[in-house]
């Protein structure tokens, strides 16, 4: 199976957006079209959430027509910067059922399960996996036993080294994914967003990415009290390879023509 992923989009229609310096639908409609130009092309494209800058219905309805035009199944979960009712109002059959108090769900129609986790938290930048969802997860992963399971999420489950974004990272349920992922032990790979960045290390033993963002990169800034900055780095959607019997490999494919490089 191979598995497409777009994240941290920022669609918004403020010109104004990051200074004028991103163009966030055009990054968007250049990711849609290395995307269709893909052979073999791919079965499913994960968008990692951060879709929309503001959650407006017009960002969540412009994303929903651009990927649209794939014709190829599309499954979102939410970043910090999404809505999640207008996102599952805008987006449609991007996002499957999920229960109320969050938008975890997960797909069956592949040779493995697509469990996407809603890290999201309500009006905050950081995420967290709080019981009502540690617990949806143990019930599905305990529902799937034997069979192989890819997850996405926005927020990684690990620091990166980039305090910045660590401090506005998974602050909650870490531990026990990672003690969940390890006790199914079919998880095959983790891919999220939040970061901007190509980031790769592995969570109980699995393999666990943060892919680019198709529009703006974050700074790979290592140094305590560095500030948050931003990059017009390449931009980048990642292609995920899941073959039987082995962990996710996985690739970015950089995104041509951009207008950088630029630091701000
Ligand atoms: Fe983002």
């Amino acid at each position: 199976m191979l598995i497409a992923q777009i994240t941290d989009l920022h669609v918004s229609f403020d010109p104004a957006f990051l200074d004028g310096r991103v163009a966030p639908l055009e990054a968007v409609l250049r990711a849609v079209a290395v995307l269709a130009a893909l052979d073999p092309r791919p079965d499913a494209v994960l968008l990692t959430g951060d879709l929309a800058e503001n959650g407006s219905a017009e960002e969540y309805a412009f994303i929903r027509h651009a990927l649209g035009e794939l014709d190829l199944p599309v499954f979102a979960v939410p970043g910090n910067h999404d809505s999640s009712p207008a996102m599952r109002t805008g987006l449609g059959s991007f996002m499957r059922a999920s229960e109320a108090s969050h938008a975890c769900y997960v797909v069956d129609d592949f040779p493995l399960s697509l469990v996407g986790l809603d890290t999201s938290v309500a009006g905050k930048a950081h995420g967290a996996l709080d019981p009502a969802r540690l617990e949806w997860l143990e019930k599905v992963l305990g529902q799937r036993a034997g069979r192989p399971v890819f997850m996405f999420m926005h927020h990684p489950p690990f620091d990166t080294g980039i305090r910045t974004m660590d401090a506005c990272g998974l602050l909650e349920g870490r531990e026990r994914l990672a003690e969940l992922i390890a006790w199914h032990g079919g998880v095959v790979g983790v891919v999220c967003g939040h970061v901007h960045r190509s980031i790769h290390t592995s969570v109980a033993g699995v393999p666990t990415v943060v892919a680019p963002s198709c529009a703006h990169q974050i700074a790979l800034e290592l140094r305590a009290n560095a500030p948050l900055q931003y990059r017009l780095e390449p931009p980048a959607i990642a292609l995920h390879r899941c073959e039987q019997g082995q962990m996710m490999v996985s690739h970015v494919r950089y995104i041509p023509d951009f207008p950088g490089p630029w630091r701000f």
